[in-house]
């Protein structure tokens, strides 16, 4: 069975909303969607790469591709996402990929830099999730995929790591909530992935050369991978073998380091 039938069995072709669209994995989701023959909303901030890559898809792939533009730190914005999904009445796909990292330490930031990524990483999927479910209900089938990071597993960055483990830990209860058996939902957990997130400002000054010896993947295998691991119903997905095994070790000793503590 190829990628497309096995994912095709749990939507009806409607329409996907994808945030964090304007590059990287949500823009790769775009494409292998609109391939498919998905309408697609593209939401981000960078109107003119949204506004790009939505004349590139609609005209390639014969779909309709919106483009809507929010902050997602800003919950007025989030409020105007989930009122599109309420509104769009054939939402079969919610992509809740909007993500970035910061290179500074926790305590040197400025507060509002913890809250914009909480709501970024967290509140706005949680929120997105919300509205999505009550239309994927109606319709009877859905799938949501929620990019959570390896770093959930790792736990590498204070802010970073904790919203993005809140977020796969907010996936898989979800999952269990969800009493429809055809609503399936994924936390994405790729590793490092080629992408615009290790240039932004708030990344400055990180080398790929100093992380040459971990596996990185580009964004085209970690959505080919996390489509396809729609038929396994898993909710954690980590893409890659090497991920997979890295992520086993890491848990492993994590658990070793738990089980060593006295319980008081
Ligand atoms: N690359 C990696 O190594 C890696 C590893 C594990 C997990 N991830 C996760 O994968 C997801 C996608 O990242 P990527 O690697 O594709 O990086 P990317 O190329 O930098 O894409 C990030 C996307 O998030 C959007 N975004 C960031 N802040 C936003 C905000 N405040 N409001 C709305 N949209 C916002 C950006 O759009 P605008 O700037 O246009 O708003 C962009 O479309 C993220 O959640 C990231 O945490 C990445």
């Amino acid at each position: 069975m190829n990628n497309k039938e096995n994912f095709m069995n749990w939507v009806n072709l409607g329409s996907a909303l994808i945030t964090g669209a304007s590059s990287g994995i949500g823009a790769e989701f775009a494409r292998q969607l609109a391939e498919q023959g998905f309408d697609l909303i593209l939401v981000a901030r960078r109107k003119n790469k949204l506004e790009k890559l939505s004349q590139e898809l609609s005209a390639k792939f014969s779909i309709k591709a919106e483009v809507l533009i929010a902050d997602l730190s800003n919950l007025n914005d989030t409020e105007k996402v989930a009122s599109k999904i309420l509104e769009a009445d054939n939402l079969d796909i919610l992509i809740n990929n909007a993500g970035y990292g910061i290179i500074i330490p926790f305590i040197e930031r400025e507060n509002k830099q913890n809250i914009d990524m909480i709501n970024v990483h967290y509140t706005s999927p949680v929120m997105l999730c919300h509205a999505a479910i009550q239309e994927m209900t109606k319709r009877r089938k859905g799938v949501i995929i929620n990019t959570a990071s390896m770093s959930a597993i790792a736990r590498t960055s204070v802010m970073y790591s904790s919203t993005k483990a809140a977020l796969a830990i907010f996936s898989e209860l979800l999952s269990s909530n969800v009493r429809n058996p055809r609503i399936y939902i994924q936390a994405l957990c790729p590793g490092f992935t080629y992408s615009e997130f290790h240039d932004t400002n708030s990344m400055g000054g990180f080398s790929r050369e100093s992380f040459s010896k971990v596996p990185w993947m580009t964004a085209e295998e970690v959505v080919t991978l996390s489509l396809n691991a729609v038929k396994s119903k898993n909710v954690i997905f980590i893409p890659g073998e090497e991920n997979r095994a890295l992520a086993m070790g890491i848990r492993k000793s994590a658990l070793k380091k738990y089980l060593n503590c006295k319980i008081l």
